[in-house]
């Protein structure tokens, strides 16, 4: 690419990189990762006509949570739906012919995320806490159960 002057690079990762979580703690820290690491690379590569985007879904309609062998089925919410994988491609598309580099796909989505990062941290931590899964912490990293004082 760098030869030739030209190329599109494509990383996928997630809105949960926006979203630090107990109950994914891997996972939105590699897509956090991922996400800032994606970011430089554009400044890196721009000199070399080689576009580059951070693909940031939202809850998408793929095997992906099935493999996760989670019980529920996608849901749509009033304020967040499910998308479908050609829903996804095509925003990505969109913005790579814009040359936009961050494209996080549908207004529900990019709302959370800018919500996400304007929240006090202890209120965010607050929220996640009541909805995330305790429970789940405890059983994947084998805690003993928190002393109530
Ligand atoms: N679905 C969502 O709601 C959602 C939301 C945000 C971000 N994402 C991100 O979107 C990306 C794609 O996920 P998806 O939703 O399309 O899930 P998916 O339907 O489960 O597809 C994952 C794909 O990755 C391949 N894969 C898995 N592990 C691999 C490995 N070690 N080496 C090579 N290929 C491997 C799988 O191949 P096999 O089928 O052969 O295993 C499969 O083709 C992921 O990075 C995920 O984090 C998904």
């Amino acid at each position: 690419m760098i030869s030739q002057r030209k190329g599109s690079i494509i990383n996928v990762t997630s809105l949960a990189a926006y979203a630090p979580s107990s109950v994914n703690t891997m996972y939105t820290s590699t897509k956090s990762f991922l996400t800032n690491f994606t970011e430089s690379l554009h400044m890196d590569l721009k000199r070399y006509g080689i576009n580059v985007q951070c693909l940031c879904p939202g809850f998408a309609r793929t095997d992906f949570h099935k493999k996760l062998s989670l019980k529920k089925e996608p849901v749509d919410h009033h304020f967040m739906n499910w998308m479908d994988p050609s829903e996804v491609v095509k925003h990505s598309l969109n913005y790579l012919e814009t040359g936009k580099i961050l494209c996080i796909p549908g207004a529900a989505n990019r709302l959370i995320a800018g919500l996400i990062s304007m929240l006090p941290r202890r209120f965010y931590y607050y929220l996640m806490g009541t909805f995330g899964s305790k429970k789940n912490t405890q059983d994947r990293f084998m805690l003993p159960a928190p002393t109530v004082t």
